[in-house]
């Protein structure tokens, strides 16, 4: 079996989903079910004979160790991490705590049991360690895009603790020689995405009534890669990946954060008529230490493994859309008191 973390999350569950479906073999999900995490999610997949869930901290040693002695994967996919990159200004110890320290601490657990196999077991494997483009830091509008040879150069404190945990794992491969690799993926959007994140955000709040805030001048360019493409891509990486390698992940889909919004205006006039959201749109203050653009070449895993994304964006953006209109009760369920709170005290306090 494999074993995945962070299951509960947006990427996690997707991934979870998808490989189910596609006939995949055990997965046990570690996840601690922190503000991010939906259960509800996972739920077709309860009664599943190949699912088992374990709530579990990947912070605590004695936890990873005896999961890893109970269920003796094959492989892991860590995808756990404080994710949010205006959570991580608010609060960065609490990304430092996750994304460091619990990637360290499961890296070491897996370590054990990869010690423990016999030489053909410990031969096959493979730890994927799921990380981010924005470890690399910003671009200039005519820079060339980001590759597996680009400078670390993380500005949040999100992408900081998250290119420690890349370094983390790179060691452990250099260091100890286990089969660790890392994909390096752009923007991910699609169904069961927390409503913290950019588009998630948009269409419950245009469905609501809200505003739409754009932060600063709304020009700041991401590459935007449907949810499935990108789980597509660490099942290929896992597959055939090699050890000690990173895979960069993009959707091909660089655009301004202005023209996601009014996309996602455009869409909801179609499918729900009768209101021009457009006129929800606001421009807020800034998020600090913005980072302006963000664009992958994706050549070494297409050319490698043979995989690129299978959605563009204005299909992937539609299903994302229509999947925020006929799931009103997952949105109910996911804005819970904390969320309240937390969107009092990002947007409460910005012009
Ligand atoms: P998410 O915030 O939706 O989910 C994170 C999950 O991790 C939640 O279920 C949460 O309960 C769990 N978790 C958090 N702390 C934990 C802990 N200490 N122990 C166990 N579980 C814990 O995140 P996501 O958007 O699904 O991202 C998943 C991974 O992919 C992250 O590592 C993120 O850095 C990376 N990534 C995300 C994107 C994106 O666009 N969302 C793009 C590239 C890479
Ligand atoms: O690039 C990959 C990363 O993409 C992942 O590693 C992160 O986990 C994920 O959260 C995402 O980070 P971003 O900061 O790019 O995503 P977010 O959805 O928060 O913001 C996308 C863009 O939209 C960014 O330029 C900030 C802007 N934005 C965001 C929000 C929440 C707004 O203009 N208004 C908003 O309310």
């Amino acid at each position: 079996m494999i074993l995945v973390t962070g299951g509960c999350g947006f990427i996690g569950s997707n991934f979870i989903l998808d490989w189910l479906t596609n006939g995949g073999e055990s997965v046990v999900n570690v996840d601690l079910l922190t503000y991010a995490a939906n259960p509800e999610t996972l739920a077709s997949v309860s009664t599943d004979a190949r699912y088992a869930f374990e709530r579990a901290d990947i912070c605590d040693a004695a936890a990873m160790a005896a999961l890893f002695a109970k269920y003796q994967p094959r492989a892991v996919v860590h995808f756990a991490a404080e994710s949010h990159v205006d959570r991580s200004i608010h609060g960065p110890l609490d990304f430092v705590r996750t994304n460091v320290l619990g990637t360290a601490t499961l890296l070491e657990a897996a370590r054990a049991h990869w010690k423990s196999l016999d030489a053909d077991a410990a031969a096959k494997f493979r730890f994927v360690h799921v990380s981010t483009d924005e470890v690399f830091g910003t671009l200039g509008a005519t820079d060339p895009k980001f590759n597996e040879a680009s400078q670390y150069q993380p500005n949040s404190p999100y992408s900081a603790s998250k290119a420690g945990s890349d370094h983390l794992a790179r060691a452990y491969f250099h260091t100890y020689g286990m089969p660790v690799m890392v994909t390096n993926c752009s923007n991910n959007y699609g169904p069961r995405q927390f409503p913290e994140k950019l588009i998630p955000l948009m269409i419950v709040n245009a469905i609501a009534g809200k505003p739409l805030p754009i932060y600063g001048d709304g020009m700041q360019i991401r590459d935007w890669l449907y949810v499935s493409d990108h789980c597509s891509a660490i099942a290929r990486v896992l597959e055939a990946g090699r050890p000690g390698e990173l895979y960069l992940v993009g959707g091909d889909a660089e655009m301004p954060n202005r023209d996601v919004v009014h996309t996602i205006c455009s869409l909801l006039a179609k499918h729900r008529p009768g209101t021009d959201y457009t006129k929800q749109i606001t421009h807020v203050t800034d998020r600090p230490g913005h980072d302006r653009r963000y664009a992958i070449d994706f050549s070494k895993i297409e050319r490698e493994l043979g995989w690129k994304p299978s959605e563009s964006f204005a299909s992937g953006i539609e299903k994302t859309v229509l999947w925020y209109l006929q799931n009103a009760t997952w949105i109910a369920h996911v804005q819970s008191g904390e969320y309240k709170q937390w969107v009092e005290k990002n947007y409460g306090a910005r012009a």
